[in-house]
């Protein structure tokens, strides 16, 4: 009789000392410092046409993405393809999870085509945890229902960083849906690890419960909260997830939490104005805001691909690219 076929281990060693990256919550300060500096490295690199490490040469990233995505999803995929990988994508719509299959048959199917490194985007908080328990290869979570959103906090923190200069000591405010956002969640971990203050902004239906707990000043006005902020990261009201009359509508939200130039005329001149995307333009922010000098919407967006390179890198054993040690 033949034996079963042997699923040889797919996790390389490596400098971080994670298999997996499931959520800000679990990386310590240095390993946060770490990856900001592989994406400063990254971004060197390629400002200045110089090759990147081709760390996924002859490797497969599987994109297992089961709730839409443009950011996330279309950055993985470059940032492998750019590390020389290749890529695998599969959605809920058109896989046989329309045909009842689990996503852990689903995932160990996609483990026995030896691919090196599993992405995960999912709307059940704690799935990318259960794949991590089962595959024998790292996963990375691109965003389980509310809970976490690692990836985006790590190219939040490069954003502010790279405009900033620091991120220690600086006041970072999160406004709006905060009670259903991964992003604010991730976020508000990953700046309280590299010393930032964090408050939040939003009506009180869209606040968790007990969010002090979370170290985090909290506030309903937004004219007060704005005043003395270095960051202003509004979100978008996350709609899908959220019970009937748990909202205010639209227009009710706009008018007490979106961020315009007249809240702005409280806050700080050089106040940086980030979002996460998709955006509600006209809702959680106007669009002369979103459009303006403050806002670093779109460089959120290109540091996503070169965080994501950072992380594929390190998570599958790539060292300081050379010339740059
Ligand atoms: N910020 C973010 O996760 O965007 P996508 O849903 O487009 O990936």
């Amino acid at each position: 009789m033949r034996e079963k076929t042997h699923i040889p281990s797919r996790v390389p060693p490596n400098s971080l000392g994670i298999k997996s990256l499931l959520g800000t919550e679990f990386l310590e300060k240095k390993q946060i410092e770490q990856i900001l500096k592989y994406s400063f490295l990254f971004k060197d690199l390629l400002d200045s046409g110089k090759p990147v490490p081709q760390t996924l040469s002859g490797k497969t990233v599987i994109l297992l993405f089961f709730e839409p995505s443009t950011r996330t999803r279309s950055s993985f995929e470059l940032a492998a393809k750019r590390l020389g990988g290749n890529t695998l994508a599969l959605s809920k719509e058109g896989s046989s999870t329309e045909k009842g299959e689990t996503l852990i048959d689903t995932a160990k199917t996609v483990q026995a085509m030896n691919p090196d490194l599993l992405v995960l985007r999912h709307p059940s908080a704690g799935s990318p945890f259960h794949l991590d328990q089962t595959l024998d290869l790292p996963v990375i979570n691109a965003g389980d229902g509310f809970h976490e959103h690692p990836t985006q906090a790590l190219l939040d923190l490069m954003t502010i960083q790279q405009f900033k200069g620091k991120i220690e000591g600086l006041k970072v405010l999160i406004v709006g849906d905060i009670a259903h956002s991964r992003v604010a969640r991730s976020n508000i971990y990953a700046l309280q690890k590299m010393g930032g203050e964090v408050s939040v902004c939003g009506p009180p239906t869209l606040l968790p419960p007990k969010v002090e707990q979370m170290g985090v000043e909290v506030h309903y006005g937004l004219n007060k909260a704005v005043r003395d902020k270095d960051v202003i990261m509004t979100l978008r009201i996350q709609f899908e997830r959220l019970n009937p009359g748990q909202s205010p509508s639209r227009g009710e939200y706009s008018k007490f939490y979106g961020i315009s130039e007249s809240v702005l005329k409280a806050a700080k001149s050089d106040v940086l104005i980030m979002h996460p995307g998709p955006v509600n333009r006209g809702v959680e922010i106007s669009p002369d805001v979103a459009d303006g000098s403050r806002s670093v919407i779109l460089n959120q967006v290109g540091n996503g691909v070169i965080v994501r390179m950072a992380v594929l890198h390190l998570l599958t054993g790539g060292e300081l690219p050379k010339g740059l040690v």
